[in-house]
């Protein structure tokens, strides 16, 4: 396949356009998008006949910020009205086999709206795939997406299990705990699970760990760092939601998130201040360079435009100060489901 498919929120086409075509270009592949405003998912088009998959081979599902998903494809397929089904099962049969299909759409309200196409194609596709042998167990890691755009436009692709998300539309739905005290608790809930395995929260995200917020009221992020056993440093001249309060685990402080100096070094800072990203970015790097920490996550509220360039130059800034301070770090950076108009970074030091 020629091209990559890559699924984002709708309204930062340009974002992941620019960040797709400078990571292919970094790797040796160029090529130009095609995109809608809005539409909830860019087209990286290029010319070899593998491409696509070469492409996906080369990178890490990691290096990706604003894209939630990516699939090589070719072009679209028209699927007429009528013969929908061997329409695509026609086009399938270019296809590498794969264990599994999966059917998805974009994250729009066109989207939603294919949702009952989706439900009368779902039992026929899948007896079709069975019948013309296109799934295997054997064919490990690899997965078939039918990406359909309308009732009538459709992408069929391949995923890659070195790179790709595991959830349906590149999304991680979580449920909003009852009793946390904002919804952006799940911001930060995602992040952890974005960016700490499984295998690891033992060690990093442990019972007695100490941990600094910085803009925490009312107390979304706090929760969720109390929730595993955290004492939290809370700052904010705002109010912190009474019930986490009564757990006796939360030192609130109304003083200024940029002047705040922990008195011993905490295992955690996190930061979700509305403030320009490269003051945050500034604010971030002098922490872990001083070793008040050494490791944060922090949100990036973004520009209306270039947000990608913004994003770019707060990740070298950073990347500069702490090479500079000698540490030894691993930074991820995505565009979280639960963020709006912001990116959540993570920095852990070695
Ligand atoms: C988006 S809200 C934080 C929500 C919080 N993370 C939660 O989950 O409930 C941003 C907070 O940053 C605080 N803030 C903004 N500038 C600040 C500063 N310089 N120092 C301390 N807090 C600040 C605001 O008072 C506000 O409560």
């Amino acid at each position: 396949m020629k091209n990559v498919l890559l699924y984002c929120r709708p309204g930062f086409e340009k974002d992941c356009a620019g960040e797709i075509t400078e990571l292919a270009s970094t790797h040796g592949f160029y090529g130009y998008v095609r995109m809608q405003p809005k539409q909830g998912f860019v087209v990286f088009v290029m010319e070899k006949a593998d491409a696509g998959e070469s492409l996906i081979d080369a990178l890490s599902f990691s290096d990706l910020i604003f894209a939630r998903q990516i699939i090589a494809v070719n072009d679209e397929i028209s699927m007429g009205s009528g013969g929908r089904v061997e329409a695509l099962l026609d086009a399938a049969k270019q296809l590498p086999l794969a264990q599994d299909l999966w059917i998805e759409t974009a994250d729009t309200n066109e989207g939603k709206g294919l949702a009952g196409l989706i439900k009368k194609l779902d039992k026929p596709l899948r007896q079709g795939w069975k019948k013309a042998s296109l799934l295997r167990t054997k064919a490990v890691g690899i997965r078939h997406h039918l990406f359909l755009v309308s009732g009538e436009l459709a992408y069929l692709g391949v995923s890659n299990a070195k790179c790709r998300s595991e959830f349906p539309l590149g999304i991680r739905r979580l449920r909003f705990p009852s009793n946390a005290p904002s919804r952006s608790t799940l911001k930060l809930e995602e992040a952890m699970h974005e960016f700490v395995p499984a295998k690891k929260w033992p060690v990093l995200l442990r019972e007695g760990m100490t941990a600094v917020d910085l803009g925490a009221a009312p107390g979304g992020w706090t929760y969720q760092l109390v929730e595993r056993g955290m004492r939290v440093t809370a700052i904010d001249n705002g109010p912190m939601g009474e019930l986490l309060m009564a757990t006796g685990l939360v030192d609130h402080q109304k003083a200024d998130g940029f002047k705040f100096q922990p008195p011993r070094q905490v295992d955690w800072l996190v930061c979700d201040m509305v403030e320009k990203p490269q003051m945050v970015t500034e604010l971030m790097a002098k922490w872990l360079s001083q070793g008040w920490t050494r490791r944060s996550i922090f949100n990036l509220k973004l520009p209306m435009k270039k947000r990608f360039q913004e994003v770019s130059t707060c990740l070298a800034l950073l990347k500069n100060s702490l090479d500079k301070a000698g540490r030894q770090y691993e930074i991820q950076a995505k565009h979280l489901y639960h963020d709006r108009e912001e990116i959540t970074v993570c920095v852990i030091c070695h």
